[in-house]
């Protein structure tokens, strides 16, 4: 079976102030009643799919493992990292723990929404031939703007049913270059979902990033194990470059390919990501699962939610407004990516 390996170590400071060190966006319900963390797990359930292994930061053990078995996605193995490293030795982590064989793993953030599930199992499917015979999968979104927080992927030759080589990965390039990866018409974004063998993703790191092979291994030999789980020597993890499996592995790899998949997906970076993807008809994107009261009259195009205080607004327009605790966020729509400079003026005060 595919073994699921969840990252859930980012922050989603972007979301603030729902999204908080202490609970991060993949343990909140923003889009539907589950959260992020639960609906990534529970799509990749079912008779192909084995438990999944999480890769987390040591404080949210226990949410993890309550999430997850509130909807029957235990995880075989919660990896703690005792730091962060980025994502190319969070996976490492997950490759050994799996037993560094030919098993394949299913790499998903915890952060991202897939509207349509059966796309998804079908790329999926579509992949496995290919990674069966050691390819590094990679799965890619057509894009609809010139994002430079992405990776873009040009497409090349099909090698099998539904199947591309990738002639070229570029990491989060400047506008310039994005702008003409989207008129040359033959680029995907990266979806930042990966499907390989663990002993290729190692193999790889041993050609490319050798030192954060040996730092990963040597903190899993040493590794404290309790319950399901895992908590990774961290003198040994501390030791082992950061960078991303993007940078360090899908950039420079040669047996890369891409399977091109319409799947209704987004990644919720920030609150106008989510206006996008819930806005109803006439505009509005009140969410009736945070928990707060909002009353609003004439308002349009304006994200509103709370999860405690009562907001009432009148008379406004393309307004992102969100309370959480003691804490409100007022932004017109479109400068939803300032947050994080809110956050960094908040810390000097
Ligand atoms: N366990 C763990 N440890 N997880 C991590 C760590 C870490 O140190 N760092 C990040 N993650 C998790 C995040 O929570 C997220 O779910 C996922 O790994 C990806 O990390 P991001 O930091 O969100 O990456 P990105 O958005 O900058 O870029 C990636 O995703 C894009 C699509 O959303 C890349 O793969 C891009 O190429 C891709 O286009
Ligand atoms: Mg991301």
């Amino acid at each position: 079976p595919i073994v699921p390996v969840i990252l859930s170590g980012g922050s989603g400071t972007r979301l603030w102030p729902m999204s908080r060190p202490e609970c991060p966006k993949q343990m909140l319900a923003l889009t539907a009643e589950e959260t992020m963390l639960q609906l990534t797990a529970r799509r990749a359930t079912g008779e192909r799919f084995a438990a999944p292994i999480v890769v987390a930061n040591a404080r949210h053990a226990d949410m993890i493992d309550e999430q997850l078995d509130a909807v029957e996605a235990g995880a075989q193995a919660v990896i703690l990292e005792p730091m962060g490293r980025n994502t190319a030795p969070a996976i490492a982590l997950a490759a050994i723990a799996a037993g560094g064989g030919p098993a394949p793993l299913l790499i998903m953030p915890s952060d991202h929404v897939i509207a349509d599930v059966d796309a998804f199992h079908a790329a999926i499917h579509a992949a496995m031939p290919l990674v069966a015979e050691g390819w590094l999968v990679t799965f890619g979104i057509a894009p609809d703007a010139p994002e430079t927080g992405y990776g873009w992927i040009q497409v090349g030759e099909e090698i099998a049913k539904g199947v591309h080589k990738v002639a070229r990965f570029v990491e989060k390039p400047p506008l310039d270059k994005a702008e003409a990866m989207l008129a040359a018409g033959d680029h995907a974004w990266n979806g930042g979902i990966f499907l390989f063998r663990a002993d290729m993703y190692l193999d790889a790191l041993a050609s490319f990033a050798p030192d954060m092979l040996v730092a990963a291994q040597q903190s899993m030999d040493k590794a404290r194990h309790d319950g399901n789980r895992v908590y990774p020597d961290a003198d040994a993890f501390a030791a082992s470059p950061a960078d991303s499996i993007d940078y360090a592995v899908m950039e420079k790899a040669a047996r890369v390919a891409v399977v091109p998949v319409a799947m209704g997906w987004s990644d919720l970076g920030s609150w106008d990501a989510l206006y996008a993807l819930s806005a109803d008809v006439d505009g509005h994107a009140h969410a009736g699962h945070d928990g707060g009261e909002v009353v609003a009259i004439d308002t349009t195009n304006c994200l509103v939610r709370s999860d405690g205080v009562r907001i009432a607004i009148v008379g406004v327009q393309d307004l992102i407004v969100v309370a959480s605790g003691n804490d409100v966020l007022i932004l017109p729509r479109g400068r939803s990516q300032e947050v994080k400079k809110l956050i960094e003026a908040m810390k000097d005060t």
